[in-house]
């Protein structure tokens, strides 16, 4: 990150104005101090953005700031789906398109109108309620990017049943972590998926996880690729069988807008994924109304994420947010390099795409194979582009904003995180002056702070840690099962603050900068990876006695991982070891944890009480020399350093 205080500033032109709620810096900035200064007027005026089956709360925010128990229009009755799928239906949308589905193939496209969506999910709904899923119960979804997948999220949203959704790419054991720490009923998954031209297997993945014996009863099986699969009678179901049998009209289920909504597992600085819970109500009408004001979606526009639904982003920003807004929505089954570097921008010119939000690995990734593969496509549809994941560096979003949107679409670099729920920190585009690499102003309610280890508030220009003043209505109730986890590390780090994680600079104008990371959370390719997951999958390989694991700077991935371990007597480091590591952790946690860099060590830099230092590993994987490193005369072993600074691997 290069801002330095003299970063170039673009404003808003007077094309970015048209058909957006907020027109200027100074309606901005008198909502958002309206909206700081009395938040529950503010939520509770901007709740007729949804519709309520009551509005009846008790009252507009609870919070208790010792346990940490928060509620937002608690009392107040309502249903997603309700606000994604049937209010549309009734209100002139039933025609338009709710999700254009396109394939990994380019002539395998699915278009469903909201009045097909309510079809579809009705079904599903009813083949979920006859395999006996009801209120309250928790269903796992390992799926690919098809609509069966919205279809099922959606549907258990339906009848009050909470979604799990488990990133495709997540290994056999990271499934049955997820299934057992909140104890699915019923998995729902698929024959396999299509990823780059190749078929990968989902069904075998699940076979593994079930083995161990889970809670589940009851498999549904989607036929995507056609593969063989094995699967076990009496438990798993064909999900096209089931559908066969399943009525069309399923009346939504009336949730209280604290109901659990879904459940979303997430990377920490320990080994163990932290379930991510959200409600319905607050979560419901804060993802609409970011969506709305962020992206200032029109009607009659294609809006595209190329997210996956197995993370937060497409949570929200694929289906729930856009759908609620009413919105035509893309659900892309592909990755940006098949079956060329320019699959995204034939993309996005067959459906002309007018909003367009990605991830920064994705930007440099194209910018990378060259300017030409974009030059050949008309991207004139596109308005507005976002940016997502992690810190977009000034040279990818220049890219985004001269080649991509030609100089025409303002770039919205929005700041957020699975346990909020929706976006915090990001520009409107046409309120706000544009930073290349900054996140720029807090949404409405928002109210984001930087300090110091002592909760001292740092100065303007200071680099700092992000924490955020009061709860918001889409922030995470809990963490499943573990109250205690959930507030010791959001609300006890620095008491009285939500803390993000991330380290944050505020500048003059009152602009965010983020600064990435502040703990042991890695970004990889955009995705979250908590090194103590990868170590753990390290040290379960007989060879090892130690691991510790650090992210290093990565021009495409924007970090790598870089794995040190000392093996146990009698093992030798080897390539051939080093196969067996990484085959070991994607085994363990999944090919998107694959490590860069293998280093094998004598021994690693701890305190006297044994604790990595994972700091001075940083350093040296990133190319630092001793004197870099601060002091480390602290180490229990000194010398170790400088064996590893001989043995570092660039
Ligand atoms: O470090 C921040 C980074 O991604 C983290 C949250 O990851 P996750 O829960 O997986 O959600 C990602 C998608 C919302 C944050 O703590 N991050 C996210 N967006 C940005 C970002 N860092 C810098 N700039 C962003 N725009």
């Amino acid at each position: 990150m290069s801002d330095e205080g003299i970063a170039k500033v673009f404003p808003p032109r007077e094309e970015h104005r048209k058909g957006v709620p907020i027109k200027s810096e100074e309606e901005y900035k008198r909502i958002y101090d309206e909206s700081i200064k009395d938040p529950e007027a503010f939520w509770a005026k901007m709740a007729d953005r949804i519709e309520w089956f009551s509005k009846d709360w008790d009252s507009v925010l609870e919070y208790d700031e010792k346990d940490v128990r928060i509620s937002w229009f608690k009392g107040g009755k309502l249903n997603i789906t309700h606000n994604c799928i049937d209010r549309h239906v009734n209100n002139g949308r039933k025609n338009q398109a709710a999700i254009i589905w396109q394939g990994e193939e380019d002539d395998d496209v699915k278009v469903y109108t909201y009045g097909q969506l309510l079809y579809e999910v009705s079904r599903v709904a009813n083949m979920l309620k006859a395999k006996g899923v009801g209120k309250g119960d928790r269903v796992s979804i390992y799926l690919p990017m098809i609509p069966e997948l919205a279809f099922a999220v959606l549907a258990c949203a339906r009848i009050g049943a909470i979604h799990s959704v488990v990133f495709g790419g997540f290994s056999s054991d990271a499934l049955y972590n997820r299934i057992t720490d909140c104890d699915s009923k019923v998995l729902i998954t698929s024959d396999g998926g299509f990823r780059g031209g190749k078929a990968i297997d989902l069904k075998g993945k699940a076979n593994e996880a079930l083995e161990a014996g889970t809670t589940v009863e009851t498999v549904i099986v989607v036929r995507r690729t056609g593969a063989d699969v094995v699967m076990e009678e009496g438990r798993d179901f064909w999900y096209h069988e089931l559908l066969a049998d399943a009525e069309p009209q399923c009346e939504p289920e009336v949730m209280d807008a604290e109901d659990p909504l879904f459940i979303l597992y997430t990377s920490g600085s320990t080994g163990k994924p932290k379930g991510v819970l959200h409600t319905c109500g607050g979560y419901n009408l804060y993802t609409t109304v970011t969506f709305e004001h962020i992206f200032g979606y029109q009607p009659g526009e294609v809006y595209w994420c190329t997210a996956d639904i197995g993370w937060i982003t497409g949570h929200s920003y694929i289906l729930y947010g856009p759908l609620s807004a009413g919105a035509t929505t893309v659900m892309f089954e592909g990755v940006p390099n098949y079956p060329q570097p320019d699959r995204f921008w034939q993309v996005a010119e067959k459906w002309k795409v007018n909003v367009f939000y990605t991830a920064p690995t994705a930007v440099r990734m194209m910018r990378k194979t060259g300017d030409d593969w974009i030059k050949m496509h008309d991207l004139s549809s596109l308005r507005l582009l976002g940016s997502v994941g992690e810190p977009i560096d000034p040279e990818a979003w220049y890219w985004y904003y001269d080649v991509v949107g030609g100089q025409r679409c303002p770039v919205v670099d929005t700041w957020w995180q699975t346990e909020t729920g929706g976006i915090m920190i990001s520009p409107l585009p046409g309120a706000t002056n544009l930073k290349p690499g900054c996140a720029t102003k807090p949404f409405f309610g928002i109210e984001p702070l930087t300090i110091r280890e002592d909760r001292s508030e740092c100065d303007v220009g200071e680099n700092g840690r992000l924490v955020i003043k009061r709860p918001w209505p889409s922030i995470m109730r809990t963490l499943w099962g573990d109250h205690e986890r959930f507030k010791d590390t959001y609300w006890n780090v620095y008491p009285g603050y939500y803390f993000t994680g991330d380290g944050g600079r505020i500048d003059e104008d009152g602009d965010v900068w983020i600064l990435g990371r502040v703990d042991d959370v890695m970004s990889v390719a955009g995705h979250r990876i908590g090194a103590a997951e990868v170590e753990a999958a390290l040290i379960g390989h007989p060879a090892v006695a130690e691991a510790a694991v650090v992210p290093v700077p990565d021009e495409i991935k924007g970090e790598a991982i870089y794995v040190f371990v000392n093996l146990k007597d009698g093992y030798e480091g080897s390539d051939e070891l080093r196969k067996e590591l990484v085959a070991q952790v994607r085994h363990d946690v999944g090919p998107i944890a694959t490590p860069k860099i293998i280093q094998f060590a004598q021994g690693l830099p701890k305190t006297r009480s044994g604790k990595i230092m994972r700091r001075i590993l940083r350093k040296i994987a990133g190319g630092g020399m001793h004197e870099d490193l601060g002091d480390v005369s602290t180490l229990a072993d000194p010398d170790v350093v400088d064996q590893l600074i001989a043995g570092r691997i660039s």
